[in-house]
């Protein structure tokens, strides 16, 4: 039976990532058809990806047919999965992100607070229009998105564009898990952590191994924090102290350190970018390297090295989720999906991250019933906030625009605000046709 998977940003320094999950996983996940798809501005990259998406391929001796094309629409036609991996004006427009709410005292980031902002400004048109052509081309096949702010992005398509088979992933859930695993001297699968918030604003409220909640021994660990560190490469971990683990008693992700250390990791940012360039000037040289890498034509597998970015095994996220809908697996994974009730305090139309049991309808959310008290406020601010992003993101409207900002709690400053957005704006315009 044919199975054809599309991957949008097929020239992305992860895809080997992909290919070798594809590869892995042929027995289950026959892939028989998989095509790359890429833009005109980068076409060497797909050719060098697609070159060595074909040596790894022929080293696995599976009859999986791969192309690599600059034509979406045509590519689209027949897929049955459609992973969206991009980067609307590259890494130099990340690099903005990052610099200029930096040079106003804000933390720069490419998914949080002003940073975040934009991205989504610039992202959201753009997966719109794709997830519309997946609907005209391929209406029965499943969208996973991973492009960042790959919460925000995937609410904002749920809810405006006309498919809806959209499912949004993200690596932390899997970070979180695997590390939590490691401390524990357990198997990831026995590991099934509670998730209550939203992408890169998760916490783990309760860890189950064999389905016994073992959380207070993983935040021991937390407090230790030489036990457990679950930061991607791309953030600095700086550690939790006792009092904050103490009195939550939840388990935060990475992300949370900009929200709750703000100050600390501002001046460790600032103290990294004097030194080396913001990530995305990092990443920028990481990826030189890796192209040069994927170039050798005796190279035949996914490098090492690709886990120096913050998105490793990212694949094993999309991978497993494509495995499991595909086979009516009804297993548990954390993806980012309509709420739908699950979580009592926040909207159902809104996209949380959450447990979730993979059926070949789709994720079906386990309900966690209400949020913590502790994080309820700050989770129903974001949740708010994202809304604001994904109002202005669809109108273009300045004042919707500058109401996304202002209320970010990492920007809440009225004046900077405006200051901040408005450079951001002129520095991305050519990626914002909906600002006029
Ligand atoms: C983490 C996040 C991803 C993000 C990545 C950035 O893994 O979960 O959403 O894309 O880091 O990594 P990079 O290597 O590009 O800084």
């Amino acid at each position: 039976m044919a199975l054809k998977l599309v991957i949008i940003g097929g020239g992305s320094s992860y895809t080997p990532e992909i290919i070798e999950g594809i590869i892995k996983r042929y027995d289950s996940f026959p892939v028989t058809e998989l095509v790359l798809v890429d833009i005109k501005e980068g076409e060497e990259k797909l050719q060098i990806i697609g070159n060595l998406a074909r040596r790894m391929i022929e080293k696995s001796s599976k009859p999986i047919q791969l192309t690599w094309t600059l034509d979406r629409k045509e590519a689209l036609k027949n897929a049955d999965f459609v992973s969206t991996q991009i980067r609307v004006g590259r890494l130099d427009a990340r690099a903005k992100d990052e610099r200029i709410p930096l040079r106003h005292g804000f933390i720069g980031q490419e998914t949080n607070g002003a940073g975040g902002v934009l991205k989504a400004f610039r992202t959201i048109p753009v997966l719109m229009e794709i997830a519309n052509d997946v609907h005209a081309i391929c209406p029965d096949a499943w969208m996973i998105n991973f492009t960042n702010p790959a919460g925000i992005v995937t609410e904002a398509l749920l809810k405006y564009a006309a498919h809806k088979k959209i499912i949004g992933v993200c690596n932390i859930p899997y970070n979180m898990r695997h590390s939590v695993a490691e401390i524990l001297h357990v198997a990831p699968d026995d590991v099934r952590i509670e998730f209550v918030g939203m992408n890169h604003f998760v916490f783990g409220q309760k860890v189950f191994v064999k389905g016994i909640d073992r959380i207070d021994e993983v935040l021991e660990k937390l407090i230790d924090s030489d036990g457990l560190d679950y930061s991607p490469a791309n953030i600095v971990s700086l550690g939790w102290s006792k009092t904050f683990i103490e009195s939550t008693r939840l388990l935060p992700n990475p992300y949370h350190q900009y929200y709750f250390q703000t100050r600390d990791v501002l001046e460790k940012d600032l103290a990294a970018y004097e030194a080396n360039g913001t990530r995305a000037e990092v990443v920028q040289q990481l990826e030189e390297s890796l192209f040069e890498l994927y170039k050798d034509p005796e190279l035949r597998e996914k490098p090492k090295e690709l886990e120096e970015r913050g998105g490793a095994f990212y694949s094993d996220v999309a991978c497993s989720l494509m495995d499991s809908i595909y086979n009516n697996k009804q297993d548990i994974q954390t993806v980012n999906i309509r709420n739908n009730g699950a979580i009592s305090d926040l909207p159902d139309d809104a996209v949380v991250e959450i447990n979730c049991v993979i059926t070949k309808d789709g994720p079906k959310p386990i309900s966690v019933g209400s949020l913590p008290l502790s994080v309820k406020g700050i989770i129903q601010q974001m949740k708010a906030f994202e809304e604001l992003v994904i109002r202005a993101a669809m109108t273009g409207d300045y004042h919707d625009a500058y109401l996304a900002l202002v209320m970010n709690p990492l920007m809440a400053d009225e004046k900077r605000s405006k200051i901040v957005l408005d450079e951001l704006l002129e520095a991305h315009k050519h990626y914002l046709p909906q600002f006029k």
